[in-house]
């Protein structure tokens, strides 16, 4: 059997990731697709209950390299038992934030160094790398205002301000923009429906999913 393919999604706060991702999951099951969606940090019990841990509390509970611990704790944990059993059985996963989060929040934004990062990179992911990863891009006011007025318990990082929110943009632009091969940017200042359209778009165009 062949081996599924690995789509993220990827961007700032209150950039609609969550939506599309359930729009995206519906549209490859209607295409007869086997399809696995799941999120990060979490998507196996035990990731899950590291989010629990790393999501809640006040936003200095951790520092930054803490942060990036936990979260490849969680990831690793993830990939053993969802992502990679999923891929090998042919299954589609769409994955809510992987590696490039980390790279972003806790890397670009939170001044953890590169070597660290892709050191982790290298031993905790080997070759479960995604196929595609959709940049969802939003100004960070906007995303902020969009996550605030959303219902929740998990504020860490919603409550880091506005320049750490600047240098996340900045990041995740940056890692797009060094492997176009890989991502996807898509303008998330739009409608449901349009934005919905433009990540059809990507998969189509970029894995043939309609094909
Ligand atoms: P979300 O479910 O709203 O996307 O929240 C997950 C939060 O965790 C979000 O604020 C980004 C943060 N995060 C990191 O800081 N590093 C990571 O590696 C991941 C996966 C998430």
């Amino acid at each position: 059997m062949s081996r599924g393919r690995f789509i993220t999604f990827e961007g700032g706060e209150g950039a609609g990731k969550s939506t599309q991702l359930k729009r995206l999951v519906a549209r490859l099951e209607g295409e007869g697709r086997k399809v696995v969606a799941t999120r990060e940090p979490g998507g196996s019990p035990g990731a899950e209950s590291i989010r629990e841990l790393v999501l809640n509390g006040a936003a200095d509970r951790w520092s930054p390299t803490t942060e990036t611990l936990l979260m490849y704790a969680a990831r690793r944990d993830h990939i053993e038992r969802v992502v990679r059993p999923a891929l090998t059985r042919g299954a589609w996963v769409v994955c809510d934030r992987f590696a490039d989060s980390t790279r972003a929040y806790q890397g670009a934004a939170g001044g953890v160094g590169p070597a660290l990062i892709s050191a982790l990179e290298a031993e905790v992911l080997e070759d479960t790398r995604p196929d595609l990863t959709l940049v969802f891009d939003l100004p960070p006011d906007v995303g902020l205002q969009r996550a605030q007025a959303r219902a929740g318990g998990e504020m860490r990082f919603e409550s880091k301000g506005l320049a750490f929110h600047e240098r996340l943009r900045e990041g995740f632009l940056a890692i797009a923009a060094a492997e176009p091969a890989r991502c996807a940017v898509i303008d998330a200042d739009a409608s449901l429906d349009e934005v919905e359209a433009r990540v059809w778009a990507a998969v189509c165009g970029r894995l043939g999913a309609d094909g």
